[in-house]
């Protein structure tokens, strides 16, 4: 595919934001003028019937989304003989990657509006019998809205499994669903078990990295990564920035990265309830803290958190 290609009759296809190994994502404008986003299946991945029915899978969780914490589908075509496409809204903003990619590190009062709105799209993700097993910063789009507030929607279900039909592991040749990074312990080794709370821990990996700048886990290979995820109690946010965390921010984000789904939070609900309590907390926020809001007399603490590479 190429820029000024038109798909279906109907999509003028502008600039490419992603490219996986079956599908190509683009922005595109429609002949009635509406900015679009549109993931084509490549004509190669299209011949494959497995894939054509994962696809068809992301197609349908994501028209069970109607929350607006998650990008609006617009049309779908799954069917024979293609071309296979999906088509959302486009929103504005930037993906959470990009944004850490430039600020290095958030304060909480600026993760934790962001988290809220991840919460809430989680909640209707789960009430709608998907797991998402895909959340991670690319996966995150961050924009400031009219009003000026800061929001956050999720995007990508391509990896979701859904409720009411048998998941067979539709991973790319026996890989790992979702990033190895980000993905929960239980994904790792029993994909298909994986429930809601395994989006849980994914976002607790999010606030972890938006937080220190830093996973809490990081090793050479993916499956040393595996391990140390299924073997090691994750680091506290002080123990990786040198800094002291207030108590129940750590407790947060230690109970969503906890390796038993059953010692997280029960469900997405129940995490973005605590988050609100810690919201309220007063006087128990950090300091403001990272990229281009830090304060002009930088500690060294802080000068030293800020140099790890992202990986
Ligand atoms: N609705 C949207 N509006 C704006 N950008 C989007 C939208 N959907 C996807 N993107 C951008 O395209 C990228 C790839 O889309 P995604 O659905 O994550 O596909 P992939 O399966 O290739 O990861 C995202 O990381 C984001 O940058
Ligand atoms: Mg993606």
């Amino acid at each position: 595919m190429r820029s000024g290609d038109l798909l279906a009759d109907r999509y003028r296809l502008g600039q490419q934001l992603g490219r996986g190994s079956f599908g190509e994502v683009w922005t595109a404008e429609s002949t009635d003028g509406r900015r679009l986003v549109v993931k084509v299946l490549r004509p190669g991945a299209a011949a494959r019937a497995d894939v054509v029915t994962r696809f068809a899978r992301e197609a349908r969780a994501a028209a069970m989304m109607t929350s607006d914490r998650v990008c609006r589908l617009t049309e779908a075509r799954t069917a024979p003989p293609g071309p296979y496409f999906i088509v959302w809204e486009h929103q504005g903003g930037e993906t959470l990657e990009e944004l850490l990619a430039r600020d290095d590190l958030m304060s909480f009062d600026h993760v934790a509006p962001i988290l809220d709105d991840l919460l809430d799209a989680l909640i209707a993700t789960h009430a709608a019998g998907i797991v998402h097993r895909d959340v991670k910063p690319q996966n995150i789009l961050v924009a400031v809205e009219p009003d000026g507030r800061v929001r956050a929607r999720l995007i990508d279900f391509g990896l979701a499994k859904l409720d009411d039909d048998g998941d067979e592991l539709l991973t790319t040749d026996g890989q790992t669903l979702g990033s190895v990074a980000f993905c929960a312990p239980e994904q790792i080794e029993h994909s298909r078990e994986a429930d809601a709370r395994a989006d849980l821990y994914a976002l607790g990996t999010v606030a972890f990295y938006a937080l220190t700048g830093r996973l809490p886990f990081a090793a050479s290979t993916p499956s040393a990564l595996m391990a140390l995820k299924v073997n090691q109690h994750p680091p506290t946010l002080s123990s990786v920035t040198g800094e002291q965390w207030p108590a129940a921010i750590e407790r947060w984000v230690a109970t969503l990265l906890a390796r038993q789904p059953s010692d997280r939070p029960a469900s997405a609900q129940a995490a973005r309830h605590e988050l609100s309590q810690l919201r309220l907390g007063a006087g128990e926020r950090p300091r403001k803290r990272g990229g281009k809001r830090a304060p002009a007399a930088v500690t060294r603490t802080e000068t030293r958190v800020k140099q790890p590479k992202r990986r």
